[in-house]
């Protein structure tokens, strides 16, 4: 397997190394050969060169590569974070990776906000639509910069965009025999976009008879998340409200550092990233959380269809943060890199 690795910025360099360590381990102790090739991509290649990717970045990231890896993009001195954009949000979109697959599982009862919850009641899958919805970015400004600025921004919901994400969902809940699906969007409000998605859940629901299939409106389905969590296996939403509930989500789990993601596209080479930033004040300082960028790895490995090798380091990182061996944002007193080694090292114990 050939995987390109994009550290980024910030944090992520720090985070990156510790999922490539993990990802060195599974391979030594699995004895599978596992390509990990670093690429520069990030904001130093972008102030040093002027692009984000070179021409052919995108189609050398689709045929060279089984899977990207990525840490995070974001530096301060590229405020309109531009080179992001276009590697994060291009990459999501040249590529077609439709499926935002954001798994919210609290491995520890501390780590929840939420009074007496556990592990029980947190664990369920976000898919969010990654390829159209708002962040297509179709619109305009009419009068910039003056008082009758007007600006307008678009949202895009097709049938086949909408139709392959939720029918994702419900294979995803059968594959995994899983019993719920909740889809989420605004169709009391948006009466036009989001009444295709009504009209495709209502579609697809009755194929998948095992399949609990329900709706609610996004701003319910929000407080629902805090109220009572463990109603949720599978949730289903667009574009935005995804990004949004992916981070209230993360939240459940234990906060940004400990929440993993897929941008995927089953079958084709699939893009896996936490979803924390690049937090460039704690950059470089061996304090960062890596279990959101190993979890990354493990969902990368899974996907592959390394499922033993997946549920090895998953399993490793909640022995990690079980018995505190983590950093101190999850209340243990290790660094970037220890917390790493722990990880590896328990990756090792599981192997063969
Ligand atoms: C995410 C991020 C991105 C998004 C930003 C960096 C454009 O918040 O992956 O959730 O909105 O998708
Ligand atoms: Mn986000």
């Amino acid at each position: 397997m050939r995987i390109a690795v994009i550290p980024g910025d910030g944090i992520g360099v720090d985070v990156t190394a510790e999922a490539v360590k993990v990802l060195r381990r599974v391979g030594d102790v699995y004895g599978r050969a596992l390509d990990l090739e670093p690429l520069p991509y990030g904001a130093d290649y972008y102030l040093q060169t002027g692009i984000s990717l070179p021409p052919n970045g995108y189609d050398m990231l689709r045929d060279d590569f089984d899977a990207i890896y990525i840490g995070a993009l974001g530096d301060p001195r590229i405020p309109d974070m531009r080179h992001g954009r276009e590697i994060l949000l291009g990459t999501r979109f040249v590529l077609d990776l439709y499926v935002n697959h954001r798994p919210v599982r609290l491995l520890h009862e501390r780590l929840c906000p939420l009074k007496d919850r556990g592990p029980d009641d947190v664990d369920f899958v976000v898919f969010r639509e990654n390829t159209e919805g708002l962040y297509v970015n179709v619109g305009g400004r009419f009068k910039p910069g003056t008082d009758d600025e007007i600006a307008v921004q678009e949202e895009i919901n097709s049938y086949k965009g909408v139709h392959r994400i939720v029918k994702h969902a419900f294979e995803y809940a059968v594959e995994h025999r899983l019993t719920r699906v909740a889809m989420a969007d605004k169709s009391n409000a948006m009466t036009h976009g989001h009444a295709l998605w009504q009209r495709v859940f209502r579609e697809l629901a009755p194929q998948y008879p095992a399949v609990e299939a329900s709706h609610m409106y996004i701003d319910a389905l929000a407080m629902q998340m805090v109220k009572n969590p463990a109603q949720f296996e599978v949730i289903v939403t667009n574009n935005m409200f995804g990004d949004i509930i992916t981070d209230l989500g993360a939240q459940l789990q234990g906060g940004l550092g400990m929440a993993a993601s897929g941008n995927l596209h089953p079958g084709r080479t699939s893009m896996f990233e936490p979803v924390h930033g690049s937090a460039p004040k704690y950059a470089g300082k061996n304090v960062a959380n890596p279990v959101g960028a190993i979890l990354s790895a493990a969902l990368m490995l899974e996907y592959l269809g390394w499922k033993d090798e997946a549920a090895a380091v998953e399993t490793a990182v909640k022995q990690s943060v079980v018995t505190g061996n983590g950093t101190a944002e999850i209340g243990g007193t290790l660094g970037t890199r220890e917390t790493g080694d722990y990880i590896a090292n328990q990756v090792a114990r599981e192997g063969r």
